[in-house]
């Protein structure tokens, strides 16, 4: 099978390369990635030279740059977007270009070549937020950020493209990703890196909000199995049923990391933030999919990893870094 992963720079994307390539020593991979802040090859660097993979920088809006590298492939798997909520609270405008025109520039591209499947990673955050129960995949979309409506506007593409021009096309929710490689602005790597530093940790509100966490492994496996054994036409939630408190999880890590409660900071709350995720997996759960990972166990692998790779995130938490966070609470 030959992949066009876009976003594969990223968090989540890099580790789905390394992921297939290594599972299916015969799939080819290009990579296109417009290396935005959150972009970094650095991620990529063990698989860089496999000749079954190539990268090219560029844009999901750039529609002939996405042709050029849709005709060349047989399925578009795209994680490209802006990905940060607090980011989307200060600056809508390049989310809603990525997250919606990008997806709708990638579905063309699909319709032309007339590819067998197009698979949109999304989020459980379209759903808005819901304080018993769980989100079904029928469960009305009701996003409260900027980054969770241009998510949901992409999604909405994915739906039209595929009831219009009868493309097979499969968009998948998750729950939150942690693992190695996220980019140290998210909450549990910002948590670790900062406490690392010596710093103190910024819990917004009184930490009781409450997310449902995956592992960077078992989101792989689900998109693997996605990928392989999916409906076209078919939308999957993918959950794990790890649901915490950010307090709880704050704990956990100040444990590991030998550190007392003091260095929490609680801070003024996000705007409109969401209290609580939960998402309904069972249908994809039926056909066969579950996680493997324990969630306490994949804490502690994300917390020794970032300990022995400093040389990964200490240069991330620097330059534009610093001035997003200055911006980020001046304006609170
Ligand atoms: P990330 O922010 O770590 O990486 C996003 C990647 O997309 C970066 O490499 C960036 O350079 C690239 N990108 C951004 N704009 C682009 C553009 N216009 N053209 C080409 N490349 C572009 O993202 P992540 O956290 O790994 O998330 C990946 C996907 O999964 C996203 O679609 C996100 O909405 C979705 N998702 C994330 C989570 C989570 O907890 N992080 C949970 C559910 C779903
Ligand atoms: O639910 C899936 C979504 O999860 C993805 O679609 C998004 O791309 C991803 O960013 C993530 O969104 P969240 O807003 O849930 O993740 P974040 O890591 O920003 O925050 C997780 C929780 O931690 C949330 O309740 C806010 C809180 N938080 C976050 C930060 C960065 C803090 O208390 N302090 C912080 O400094």
């Amino acid at each position: 099978m030959r992949l066009l992963i876009t976003g594969g720079a990223g968090f989540m994307g890099s580790n789905f390369i390394r992921y297939i390539l290594k599972k299916y020593p015969d799939y080819k991979i290009t990579n296109l990635d417009k290396l935005t802040y959150a972009g970094n090859l650095e991620n990529l660097r063990d698989v860089e030279k496999n000749p079954l993979y190539k990268f090219t920088k560029g844009d999901i809006c750039d529609q002939k740059i996405v042709d050029s590298l849709a005709k060349e492939v047989d399925v578009i798997v795209s994680y490209a977007a802006e990905t940060h909520v607090d980011r989307s609270i200060m600056n809508p405008r390049e989310f809603a270009m990525t997250d919606v025109i990008g997806t709708q520039t990638l579905l063309e591209a699909a319709k032309k070549y007339k590819h067998p499947l197009y698979v949109q990673i999304s989020t459980d955050e379209v759903f808005g937020s819901v304080e018993s129960g769980k989100f079904t995949e029928e469960s009305p979309f009701l996003p409260n950020s900027p980054y969770a409506a241009s998510k949901a506007g992409g999604d909405l593409l994915c739906r039209a493209y595929a009831i219009t021009y009868k493309m097979p096309i499969i968009v998948t929710h998750s729950c939150n990703f942690f693992g190695q490689y996220q980019y140290p602005e998210k909450f549990i790597p910002l948590f670790i890196t900062n406490l690392l530093e010596g710093k103190k940790v910024p819990l917004y509100g009184k930490g009781g909000n409450i997310r449902e966490w995956i592992y960077t492994q078992d989101h792989c496996s689900a998109i693997d199995f996605i990928l392989h054994h999916g409906k076209a036409g078919e939308v999957y939630n993918i959950g794990t049923g790890w649901e915490k408190t950010n307090l709880e999880i704050t704990k956990l890590i100040l444990g590991a990391l030998g550190k007392g409660e003091s260095q929490i900071e609680f801070v003024k709350n996000r705007p409109a933030h969401d209290w609580r995720y939960s998402l309904d997996s069972s249908k994809l759960r039926s056909l066969g999919w579950k996680p493997k990972y324990e969630f306490k166990d994949a804490l502690l692998e994300t917390i020794k990893w970032y300990k022995n790779n400093e040389n990964w995130w200490k240069p991330l938490k620097s330059g534009d870094y610093l001035k997003y966070y200055e911006e980020q609470y001046k304006n609170r």
